[in-house]
């Protein structure tokens, strides 16, 4: 992927580029966007975040200049992008025309690689993986880190938390970019999810923050409280931590989920399930297993633990009533990228998930 140092990657006029990014997942949550205007400072977070990206869930998608076609193409596991989809993918590919000094339109085919059931938000991976296909069709080169900076940056406006799923391992995102904070192997940790209700839509998070953010009194508090857990948290990471770490997630969580369903009315997440596997949770950790529980704009519950304890944890968490599947991943890597790689087919047709 790299060229040599200082030597710059040109345009790719006549090849496919294809790119992976990897799903990600927050342990300190995004929720809140910074007051903007200009197109390019969509989705500038109000509070910092931190997310582990996730290894064997991705996104795939692959980009060519189009120079004869009218406007952007898009096909997603087979079918044109929905409306909305369509739009933030537009207003991130005008983002890269404009900073690359290009006017062409893009022909894009993405596959995710998230099954369906893992109930796990695929907006992150696909807008990454498309920032990155097509900003290397463009001249961007993700192996130069300030390129892969403006990635980060191009990515989130397409979804701001594809801004960290251009980076393997640990990564933190406050203000215009995310930026990798520690390796994936920095500590041995292994995500489980339960997947509770699938097929039942959930709000989406862009329009659940903005709803927060205006309706809920317990807003400004969660705002107000964001930087110290964030601290907190890199903190834990930096030293290891497995117990503070799990303990700052757990916070951000409750705190996340207690200001939106103090808005008005309600956005509410959880399932009967979904407690549950908390409470379950809680019993693995009073038996002397280490582990912390997350949720996002969804029912499913994903558990972090320690690797060795990860069949306990999965064991445990399938006997839990509501508990309809169970992943079991851990920390990924990066973008990949491939220049000359032609389209191949796969993939769910489904999976473009933005719970
Ligand atoms: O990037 P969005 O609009 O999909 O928002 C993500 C919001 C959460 O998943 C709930 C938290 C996070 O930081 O990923």
């Amino acid at each position: 992927m790299a060229g040599m140092a200082g030597e710059r990657v040109g345009l790719v006029l006549d090849a496919w580029v294809k790119a992976r990014a990897p799903v990600n997942i927050a342990l300190i949550k995004y929720w809140g966007k910074a007051p903007s205007s200009l197109p390019e400072d969509a989705n500038l977070p109000a509070v910092p975040s931190l997310s582990l990206s996730l290894a064997g869930l991705f996104t795939e998608t692959w980009a060519r200049f189009a120079p004869d076609a009218e406007r952007d193409t898009i096909r997603l596991g087979g079918r044109p992008l929905l409306p909305e989809e369509m739009r933030r993918a537009v207003a991130l590919l005008d983002r890269i025309r404009a900073v690359t000094e290009v006017a062409s339109p893009f022909e894009i085919i993405t596959v995710n690689h998230v099954p369906t059931a893992a109930g796990l938000a695929s907006s992150a991976s696909g807008m990454a993986a498309l920032a990155a296909a097509a900003g290397r069709c463009a001249g961007l080169d993700p192996s130069v880190p300030d390129d892969l900076g403006l990635l980060s940056e191009i990515a989130r406006i397409g979804s701001g938390s594809a801004s960290r799923s251009v980076y393997g391992g640990w990564v933190a995102w406050e203000g215009r970019r995310a930026h990798p904070v520690a390796p994936r192997d920095h500590l041995p940790i292994a995500v489980v999810v339960a997947v509770v209700g699938r097929g039942r839509k959930a709000v989406g998070s862009r329009d659940a923050m903005n709803h927060t953010a205006r309706t809920s009194p317990y807003y400004a508090g969660w705002v107000q409280q964001a930087h110290e857990g964030f601290a907190d948290a890199l903190a834990a990471l930096a030293a290891r931590d497995h117990a503070r770490l799990f303990a700052a997630m757990e916070r951000s969580t409750w705190r996340m989920h207690a200001s939106a369903m103090a808005a008005d009315p309600p956005v509410f997440y959880w399932q009967p399930a979904s407690v549950a596997v908390l409470r379950e949770v809680a019993a693995m950790r009073a038996d002397g297993i280490l582990c912390g529980a997350t949720l996002d704009a969804g029912p499913h519950v994903k558990v972090f633990c320690d690797p060795r304890d990860s069949e306990a944890v999965s064991r445990r968490l399938t006997t839990v009533p509501g508990v309809e599947d169970i992943i079991e991943t851990g920390p990924g890597s990066g973008l990949e990228m491939q220049v000359g790689d032609e389209p191949s087919v796969g993939g769910n047709d489904d999976s473009q998930e933005s719970a």
